[in-house]
């Protein structure tokens, strides 16, 4: 019997290049997102079912989960890879979004997670495969609201690793770097007050700095292949760093210790 997969967050990116990589080496996939209604490529695909799910809907996890136990019988892998990036001085950030990045970066996997653990426990196996961000262990300017859900993130994988032990399931987390996808287009949620001055320096250029950083990362189909990875070991190593880039700044992050390691920051981003 084949193994399956649930992935979240499907329609485009590293979701979507997740769920072709699974279908091509032989899985089921269950093949999740907000919107079904355009969906044509994946549809088309042998053992795939394209089914909603919106992360923060707990009914729509719900039910994307019951109809992929219908569909393939079982879910050996749960992918959490929906998120998106919510920037800007948080002095210009209405509360409303400030809710929406913790509702889709870390509640949402929360009940994504709790929803397929019944199963992994009666089957006494499964694996969660977190996709987290260098983003998760360092942080850029204007990022308190991306970073605070990424480090969330982290923070609760690594205390599930025990208690998914206890029922004989793993959890890993996936760390890319950049990656050419819809990330720094239409998935940043970017606030900005011109009105509050003092901040518009640090605005300009971290603008100016995250634009090239994204055109620079990998393809998300490179970083398909370390989700499988994550997915497929068997060991108890918790985290993957995911590309080039990712590597090599959090190898500087941790020879620079942390105040070395902000001072660089501040000195790229004009702060002195
Ligand atoms: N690109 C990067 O540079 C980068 C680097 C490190 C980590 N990451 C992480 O990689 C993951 C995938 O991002 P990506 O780069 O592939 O960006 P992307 O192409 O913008 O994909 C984001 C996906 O998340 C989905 N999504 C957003 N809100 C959702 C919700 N409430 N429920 C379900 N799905 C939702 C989007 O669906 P819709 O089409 O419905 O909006 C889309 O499928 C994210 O967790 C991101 O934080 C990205």
């Amino acid at each position: 019997m084949s193994n399956t997969v649930l992935v979240t967050g499907t329609s485009t990116g590293l979701g979507r290049a997740t769920a072709k990589l699974f279908q091509a080496r032989g899985w089921n996939v269950i093949a999740t997102m907000r919107s079904t209604a355009t969906e044509t490529e994946l549809t088309a695909l042998e053992n795939v079912l394209v089914t909603t799910l919106d992360v923060t809907d707990p009914a729509s996890v719900q039910a994307a989960v019951a109809a992929g136990l219908d569909r393939f019988g079982r879910i050996d892998v749960l992918v959490n890879n929906a998120g998106y990036g919510a920037y800007g001085p948080l002095e210009a950030t209405p509360q409303e979004k400030i809710q929406r990045q913790f509702a889709v970066n870390v509640l949402g996997v929360l009940s994504t997670t709790q929803a397929v653990l019944p199963h992994f426990r009666a089957n006494g196996s499964g694996t969660v495969v977190n996709v987290s961000s260098v983003g998760g262990r360092i942080t850029f300017p204007l990022g308190a609201l991306y970073h605070g859900s990424k480090f969330a993130l982290e923070g609760l994988s690594e205390a599930l690793q025990y208690e998914l032990a206890a029922i004989g399931a793993r959890v890993k987390i996936v760390e890319p770097g950049g990656m050419t996808t819809d990330f720094g287009g239409r998935s940043l949620d970017f606030s900005n007050d011109p009105a509050l001055g003092e901040y518009q320096q640090l605005v300009a250029d971290t603008l100016a700095g995250l634009g090239p950083m994204m055109a620079a990362g990998s393809a998300p189909e490179k970083i398909a292949e370390v989700v499988y990875a994550a997915a497929t070991d068997r060991t108890d190593r918790l985290r993957f760093e995911a590309g080039a880039d990712a590597e090599q700044i959090l190898a500087a992050r941790r020879a620079a210790g942390d105040e070395g390691f902000y001072s660089t920051m501040k000195a790229q981003f004009g702060l002195g």
